[in-house]
């Protein structure tokens, strides 16, 4: 496997490539990022990694210092899932000092869900997202379905500037006890990883009275914030909106699927978790 750390040499292996996919992460990799390494390998040609903790899409007072970082074993675990490339560029090198002001402003469907509490945060991801297409130039890109959003939000900004690439997303990789496996998780105690998995089992009662026929849209929000605030849990919001533009739903459910998205704090960590109702493709 080889490690790539300047833009140049990625161009240059980039340009003697066939095909490339694309697994963009910030590191500290876990069974999440590796299913998606797992997928982009499957596609065949070369399965690049781009591991870079984005200061762009940390807001001021979040976790950018703080947040875990382990190159030497994510090369062993991005090897043994099937990566051929990992780029892995300094801060410098991504936004050299004094230059690079350009950001890529979505609008609305960046303001909603966790756009509310992180405003900067998914044109922080949309700037990089789109550098490192540029950088890596690949077919296709995988993501994970855990960050619903922000798989919105990246097949917007492919579709509303014409880039080349399919975005693939992966469903989501979870612990023992259904927690959304996470590089945040390590902010957790085990008590606190433990009452986490609330969140899942939250929304998967709701989507079972989804799948019992219930469509009030109020009623399948009640019943997750009824388990979640059980475990002591508030959450920061908990909303069902259309999957793909993350547009608000009526309060009957008649238009399908449907994204159930949750997010909450526990202890030192923001998680957030999703489910899709309406649709096999939930996972
Ligand atoms: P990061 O949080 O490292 O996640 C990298 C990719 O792994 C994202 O597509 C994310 O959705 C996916 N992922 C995380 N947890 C997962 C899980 N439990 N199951 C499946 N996939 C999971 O997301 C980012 O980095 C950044 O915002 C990035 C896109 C790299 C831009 O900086």
């Amino acid at each position: 496997m080889r490690i790539i750390e300047t833009i140049a040499e990625m161009r240059k292996l980039r340009r003697e490539s066939r095909r490339i996919s694309l697994v963009p992460t910030m590191g500290f990799l876990h069974q999440g990022h590796q299913r998606l390494i797992a997928a982009a390998a499957n596609r065949g040609g070369l399965t690049v990694v781009s591991i870079f903790v984005n200061p762009l899409q940390f807001g001021p007072d979040e976790d950018y210092d703080r947040y875990p970082r382990d190159l030497a074993r994510d090369l062993v675990t991005a090897r043994s899932a099937g990566a051929d490339v990992v780029f892995a560029p300094a801060v410098s090198e991504m936004y050299p000092a004094g230059v690079s002001t350009t950001r890529i402003e979505l609008g609305p469907i960046t303001q909603v869900l966790c756009g509310r509490t992180r405003p900067i945060h998914f044109s922080g991801v949309a700037t990089v997202v789109a550098k490192l297409f540029h950088i890596v130039g690949p077919s296709f890109a995988f993501f994970g379905a855990k960050d619903a959003q922000q798989v919105a939000v990246i097949r917007r900004m492919v579709r509303d500037l014409n880039f080349d690439v399919g975005v693939v997303r992966v469903p989501t990789v979870r612990e023992a006890n259904g927690l959304a496996c996470s590089s945040r998780n390590r902010y957790l105690t085990d008590e606190e990883r433990e009452r986490a998995g609330t969140l899942f089992r939250a929304l998967t009662a709701a989507e079972r009275l989804y799948a019992e026929g219930e469509r009030r849209q109020a009623a399948l929000i009640d019943a997750v914030l009824t388990m979640v605030e059980s475990a002591a849990i508030t959450p920061e919001y908990v909303e069902i909106r259309s999957w793909d533009c993350l547009d608000p739903v009526g309060a009957t459910l008649d238009e399908r699927p449907v994204l159930l998205a949750l997010a909450a704090r526990i202890g030192r960590a923001r998680l957030i978790d999703n489910v899709l109702l309406g649709t096999d493709l939930a996972e």
